[in-house]
């Protein structure tokens, strides 16, 4: 991975001027959006769907958009996400009964697949999938909420999922999501991570350059193990 990527999670931003908040977390430094996608079933919050991720892209956003979904089933949001410009969809493995044709579906619709694994879960299957995947996703929070505290045993996951990636020698992308700020972003670094989801920590500042600058300084002198 050449450089660290910022995914600043909408889930966080102010709904009523959302176009405005992209384009200004954009042009404050953020290299993906981060689009929390909920409904009300597979975790206990609802949030937005593909016609929210359709308006980002028709009012001319042409950064990443890191899709999570946070559903159950997956597949007609993959199709629908994918018909709207989605850049990367990730789902978590539990929400879909046929976990590798769901990856199959991704993969052919054109865009980036993930996995994501909840705190609690194990991420042993993706030693059974990992030729499917461009990116990986730990959560580092329970999923259904910004605004949560990290939780910290994570960074052994992160290592672990790091040495898979690496002796796997695939060009897979390690995401973290949950909890992450200026604090801790690089113990993060240093377990492994690759991309760095921060809601809260970016929304809730005044000044969102200003965030994201000291998270790249934080990036800069993290160790991160060869
Ligand atoms: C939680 C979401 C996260 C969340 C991150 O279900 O997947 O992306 O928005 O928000 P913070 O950074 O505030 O924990
Ligand atoms: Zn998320």
């Amino acid at each position: 991975m050449d450089r660290y990527l910022i995914a600043p999670s909408i889930l966080a931003a102010d709904f009523s001027c959302l176009g405005a908040e992209v384009e200004s977390v954009l042009s404050a430094g953020a290299d993906v959006i981060h689009f929390d996608v909920m409904d009300n079933h597979y975790v206990p919050n609802l949030s937005m769907g593909p016609m929210v991720c359709e308006a980002l892209r028709k009012s001319g956003v042409t950064a990443p958009i890191d899709v999570h979904l946070m559903v159950r089933p997956v597949d007609e949001m993959i199709r629908m996400f994918a018909d709207v410009g989605a850049t990367y969809i990730s789902f978590h493995p539990d929400a879909s009964d046929h976990v590798d044709r769901s990856l199959e579906l991704i993969n052919e619709l054109g865009c980036k697949g993930g996995l994501v694994f909840n705190p609690g879960s194990s991420a042993e299957i993706l030693n059974w999938l990992l030729d499917r995947l461009d990116i990986i996703v730990l959560m580092s929070v329970n999923p259904g909420f910004s605004g949560q505290k990290f939780i910290t045993e994570i960074l052994k996951k992160i290592s672990f999922v790091r040495d898979l990636i690496d002796s796997s020698r695939r060009d897979i992308l390690l995401e973290v999501d949950g909890g992450i700020g200026v604090e801790n972003i690089a113990d993060v670094a240093a377990a492994g991570a690759d991309m760095f989801v921060a809601g809260s920590a970016i929304f809730g500042s005044k000044d969102y350059s200003k965030v994201i600058s000291q998270m790249r300084a934080k990036l800069e002198g993290a160790a991160r193990p060869v």
